[in-house]
C-alpha cells in the first residue's frame, strides 16, 4: 500500500507564485520542497542545498521578505507568496550593490556555497535595519553555517556595507605585494551565477536511491535483485557492496578507515546504505522501497560506548578488536616554562 508520502509525491498540482519579480507557475507536488522547486523546475540554482533538514541555511531565501529554509518549505506553502532568490537581490536596490561590493572588498564570499544564503540573510537584516550592531548582524546570519570565513569577514562586511570602499581588481604595478585582491572568481559567488557540481545535471542522467538499514542493528539478505531490476521498468541498476571496486571502505584518513561502502550482509546503524537503485529520474522520484527484495534479521544494538566496550559485546568491524579504533596519549609538557624560554611570545 502506499505511504502517505508516495501519494503525496504522485499528486501534481498547479502552484503559482512570484520569483524575483516575475509570475512563476509550476506543477509539482504539493509537498514538494521549495528549494527543488526553485532549482529543478525554476533553474534558479543560486539558492544553494547543504542538507535538506533546516540546518545549513544554504537554502535561505525571502518568502514574503522573510528569510526562511526553502528546503523546509512545501511548495504549497509558496502558493500566492513573494519569492526572492539570490538572483533577484539585485532588484531590490542598490543596497545590494553595496552589498556585494563589501562582500567582496572584506573577502566574506571563499568558496561561495553560503554566500547566497549569507547575502539574503543580510539583506532581510538591512531592509530593516541599516546600521545593526555586530550582534544584530550575527543573530540575522546565525542560521547559515560558513565553513571558509570563520565568520568574521562576513560580519563585517554586513556592518561595513555602508563604508563605500572597494578593491582594485587589479592592484597598480609595484603595489601588489601586501596589498589586498578581490577574488578573481568572487563576482559569481555573489551573484548566484557561480554554477556547482550540484547545479548541472547532464539531460538524462541516472539516479540512485539508496536502500539504507531500518534497525540499529541488523543481519540482512537480497532476494532475487536482477529479477527485481527486470520486473520495474526505468531502474537500470542494484549495485551492492560487490560492485564496489577494490576496498568496500572509506575515511578521510586511510589507516581509519573502516566505513564501508555498502554495508555487507551486517549493517552497524540505523540507516547504512546496504544498496543504490539507479534509474531514471522520474522514476526513482516515485520509488517505493517496500517492494525491494531485502529481509532483516534485528539484531541487538549498540547504543553506547559502555555497550560496544562490554567484554562480549559483538565487534562492530571485524578488525577493530574490542571495538577500538585507536588508542594513545597525550603529554602535556611545561608551558610556563616553555614560555619563558621561547625567544618570541604573542597573545
Ligand atoms: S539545505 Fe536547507 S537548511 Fe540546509
Ligand atoms: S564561503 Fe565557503 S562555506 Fe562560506
Amino acid at each position: 500500500m502506499a505511504t502517505t508520502e508516495q501519494r503525496l509525491r504522485d499528486v501534481q498540482t498547479p502552484i503559482r507564485f512570484s520569483v524575483n519579480g516575475r509570475c512563476a507557475s509550476v506543477s509539482t507536488s504539493p509537498a514538494q520542497r521549495l528549494s527543488r522547486v526553485l532549482r529543478e523546475d525554476l533553474g534558479l540554482t543560486g539558492t544553494k542545498v547543504g542538507c535538506d533538514a533546516g540546518d545549513c541555511g544554504a537554502c535561505t531565501v525571502l518568502l514574503d521578505g522573510e528569510p526562511v529554509c526553502a528546503c523546509l518549505v512545501a511548495a504549497a506553502q509558496a502558493e500566492g507568496c513573494e519569492i526572492t532568490t539570490v538572483e533577484g537581490l539585485a532588484q531590490r536596490g542598490p543596497l545590494y550593490d553595496k552589498l556585494q561590493k563589501s562582500f567582496l572588498t572584506h573577502g566574506a564570499a571563499q568558496c561561495g556555497a553560503c554566500t547566497p544564503g549569507m547575502l539574503i540573510a543580510a539583506t532581510a537584516l538591512l531592509e530593516k535595519n541599516r546600521a545593526p550592531t555586530e550582534n544584530e548582524v550575527m543573530d540575522a546570519i546565525g542560521g547559515v553555517l560558513c565553513r571558509c570565513t570563520g565568520y568574521r569577514k562576513i560580519i563585517t562586511a554586513v556592518l561595513d556595507v555602508e563604508g563605500g570602499r572597494s578593491l582594485q581588481a587589479t592592484p597598480d604595478a609595484g603595489q601588489a605585494v601586501g596589498n589586498r585582491l578581490v577574488r578573481l572568481d568572487g563576482q559569481g559567488k555573489v551573484t548566484g551565477a557561480e554554477i556547482y557540481g550540484a547545479d548541472e545535471i547532464p539531460a538524462g542522467a541516472l539516479v540512485i536511491r539508496a536502500v539504507r538499514c531500518p534497525f540499529h542493528r541488523a543481519r540482512f539478505r537480497f532476494g532475487d535483485l536482477d529479477a527485481y531490476v527486470a520486473e520495474n521498468p526505468g531502474i537500470s541498476a542494484v549495485l551492492t557492496a560487490k560492485d564496489v571496486p577494490g576496498e568496500n571502505r572509506y575515511g578521510v584518513i586511510s589507516k581509519f578507515a573502516d566505513q564501508p561502502v555498502f554495508a555487507e550482509s551486517e549493517a552497524r546503524f540505523r540507516g547504512e546504505a546496504v544498496a543504490a537503485v539507479v534509474g531514471a529520474a522520474d522514476v526513482i522520484e516515485r520509488l517505493d522501497l517496500a517492494g525491494f527484495p531485502v529481509s532483516w534479521e534485528e539484531l541487538p544494538p549498540l547504543m553506547t560506548i559502555d555497550d560496544a566496550l562490554a567484554p562480549d559485546a559483538p565487534r562492530v568491524h571485524v578488525d577493530r578488536k574490542e571495538n577500538v579504533l585507536v588508542r594513545g596519549r597525550v603529554v602535556c609538557g611545561d608551558v610556563d616554562k616553555a614560555l619563558t624560554e621561547a625567544d618570541v611570545t604573542a597573545e
